[in-house]
């Protein structure tokens, strides 16, 4: 369709699948189990936007960012041009902390820079992000750099700790300001067993989903496209492998 960018997601099999990438500035939900490789693909989804000579953003919520950048140097990726946020939120909602602006405390990072030691989280650290100041945070930081790709992993995470109470009305802004700012957004979800439909899957342009199976006592992953608003896209489940030095790889050879 004319005036509709396409952006490549940096995994050849899944741009198939998305009859050429995702419909660019719009948030999409990257789903999956624990393991099944949402931050891989995430990066890699950030990695290819550096290829093509664009700032990429990686906002780091459930992780420490060094152990973000051990993880993935261990895939063998290499993460040199990708900028990190740190806006894990050390102390758990049910405390009665004052929330503080993150913006105050956290700056985007070069995560080559990052040292490779894991860090140790220190046990009296009291910063809790909101989402409001991570939206500011966010608002500076587009306006600077001119990201045009962002992962947010992950947006569980940021629902959890961050839109306390009005989850609902939090997610619809939080989405309608990604669009708004054209960049094009992963959010990462997990996800448990019984997984049905949800507010983010609703609110979201589309929804790319991992899995995992077991078959004779092996772990099987897999890749489908849940949903894309505005666009066909390929309604086959496909295996996938997390491989080093190349990550996530749809696997079935006619794709
Ligand atoms: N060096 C490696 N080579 C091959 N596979 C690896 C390597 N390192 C990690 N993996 C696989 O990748 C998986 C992790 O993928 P990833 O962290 O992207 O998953 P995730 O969906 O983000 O998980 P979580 O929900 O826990 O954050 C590991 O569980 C492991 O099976
Ligand atoms: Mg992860």
């Amino acid at each position: 369709m004319k005036g509709i960018n396409r952006v490549q997601t940096g995994i050849k099999g899944l741009d198939k699948m998305l009859s050429g990438g995702l419909i660019s500035e719009r948030p999409y939900i990257l789903s999956g189990p624990p393991g099944s490789g949402k931050t891989t693909l995430g990066m890699q989804f950030l990695l290819e936007g550096i290829k093509q000579g664009e700032r990429v953003l990686f906002v780091a919520l459930e992780e420490p960012v060094n152990e973000v950048k051990y993880n993935m140097t261990s895939l063998d990726l290499n993460l040199k041009g990708l900028d990190i946020l740190d806006a894990n939120s050390d102390i758990r909602r049910y405390e009665p902390t004052p929330v503080m602006e993150i913006s105050s405390k956290s700056k985007v990072q070069k995560m080559w820079d990052l040292p490779d030691t894991i860090r140790k989280t220190s046990r009296f650290k009291s910063t809790v992000v909101s989402v409001h100041s991570l939206q500011n945070t966010l608002k500076q930081e587009f306006k600077r750099a001119g990201y045009k790709r962002i992962v947010i992993d992950s947006l569980t995470a940021l629902k959890y700790f961050c839109m306390v109470g009005e989850e609902d009305i939090y997610l619809q802004s939080f989405l309608r300001f990604l669009s708004e700012s054209k960049v094009t957004s992963l959010l990462t979800v997990e996800t448990p067993e019984n997984y049905g439909l949800t507010p983010e899957i609703f609110l979201a342009r589309g929804e790319i989903r991992l899995n995992k199976t077991w078959e004779k006592g092996q772990i099987k992953r897999w890749i489908s496209v849940e949903k894309i608003r505005g666009s066909e896209h390929e309604e086959k489940v496909y295996p996938i492998e997390i491989r080093k030095g190349e990550g996530v790889v749809v696997l079935d050879k006619n794709i």
